[in-house]
């Protein structure tokens, strides 16, 4: 047993299936049950008090809690509803390209293999004049670099990347892309979701001008709870226009007149808060940082070298970089039928998910045990042999 498998008891779910499903939905700690718990006695015995006693500072507090593990300082992450929403508000700090004030800068630049939501936001953003050049992904899942570099020019407003892309669980390198970026006079938007939490993170480092991610995989931390940090030299310079009262220096004057803007993360966000997914993130939150991701990636390197090794045995094949240094958390396994396979895993307790083009998504996080991992390869190959899905409906999947 290694010194990680004692958190095991911590997470209820864990006793009770073969959770390697991280990438997606972590699992959830045994104390987020008393934190709701917390959630729900203050706001029945304080009532309206509870927004002073707390909740108002609330996603400060939280914010505070992430940035203290992707290098963030304090007073520079906001929270989120997800990261869609998160990317809006960053979208909104960019001069428009329309109107009597059109900035020349009308090029977003993203990636093929982006998250698809946020691709959806920056083509909307054609409406008012943003260009979208999309870098395609090459047939391994993953994103040349050069390409990625040569799309950058002077008439770039805004860089999007992953840092871990969602499919392929490869690890792009932020650094020449933030290089470039700033050489030109763009903004760099780093979507850490796939990374925070698995991968260490340091987005002060990096030097990128937004990171956005969440609390929902790696983290532990439930849904609702998704961050952005913003560069603090940028906080005095953007004006969002996705804004509310909750950025306001004095929101209780109900003044309708210029927003005095906050100079913290909290000058990045708008309305009134979702209070319980902050409560829901703290514990999961506290035992990532209390294991530490360096110890987290350091399991996660042979956990996935496991999986590798695993899928040579069985003889199926992935898409997933052998290159340790460019591999995150997942390791998706191609089969015969991969989604039908996936289904009959799910229903004998392998949590797993299924991805087009690149297979059965196995995601181990610290909790992990390495005798899960060979008998989840082990369940597939089973499965395979057998084909004991032949005979299933195509049905749909929700879990995404
Ligand atoms: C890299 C990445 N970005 C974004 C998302 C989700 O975005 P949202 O929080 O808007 O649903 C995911 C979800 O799987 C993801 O993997």
């Amino acid at each position: 047993m290694d010194d990680l498998e004692k958190w095991r008891p911590e997470f209820p779910i864990l006793s009770r299936s073969v959770y390697l499903i991280s990438n997606s939905l972590g699992a959830m700690p045994r104390k987020t049950a008393d934190s709701l718990a917390d959630y729900a006695t203050s706001w029945a015995t304080r009532g309206v008090r509870a927004w002073e006693d707390r909740w108002w500072e609330m996603a400060q507090e939280v914010g505070d809690r992430i940035g203290g593990m992707i290098g963030a300082p304090p007073g520079s992450v906001s929270m989120h509803e997800n990261v869609t929403t998160a990317q809006m508000v960053v979208l909104s700090t960019l001069p428009v390209p329309v109107g009597p004030r059109a900035a020349t800068r009308r090029k977003i630049v993203c990636l093929e293999m982006d998250f698809p939501s946020l691709i959806y936001l920056y083509r909307a953003h054609a409406d008012l004049g943003f260009e979208l050049e999309i870098v395609p992904g090459e047939p391994d899942y993953s994103v040349a670099i050069d390409r990625l570099l040569a799309a950058i020019d002077d008439r770039t407003a805004l860089v999007a990347l992953s840092h871990v892309l969602f499919r392929s669980s490869y690890i792009m390198d932020p650094e020449p892309v933030v290089r470039r970026a700033h050489q030109v006079g763009a903004l760099v938007v780093l979507d850490a979701y796939q990374s925070a939490g698995i991968i260490p993170l340091d987005v002060s480092a990096l030097g990128v001008d937004f990171a956005v991610g969440g609390c929902l995989k790696w983290l532990c931390g439930g849904p609702g709870n998704s961050f952005l940090y913003t560069r603090p030299i940028l906080r005095s310079q953007v004006r969002p226009r996705y804004t509310g009262w909750l950025a306001n220096r004095n929101p209780f004057a109900f003044d309708i007149d210029a927003l005095d803007r906050r100079d913290d993360a909290m000058g990045m966000m708008n309305g009134t808060p979702a209070i319980p997914a902050y409560y829901a993130a703290i514990p999961g939150l506290e035992i990532v940082q209390e294991v530490g991701v360096d110890r987290i990636r350091a399991k996660s390197k042979k956990m996935t070298a496991r999986l590798l090794d695993l899928v040579d045995c069985h003889g199926f094949t992935t898409v997933a970089s052998r290159d340790p240094e460019r591999l995150a958390g997942t390791v998706a396994v191609q089969v015969p039928d991969g989604m039908a396979v996936s289904r009959v895993l799910k229903e004998r307790d392998f949590l797993v998910d299924y991805r087009p083009g690149v297979g059965i998504r196995i995601s181990p996080h610290f909790y992990n045990t390495f005798d899960e991992i060979d008998a989840i390869m082990a369940e597939i190959q089973r499965i395979v042999s057998g084909k004991e899905y032949a005979a299933r409906s195509p049905g749909r999947s929700l879990v995404t």
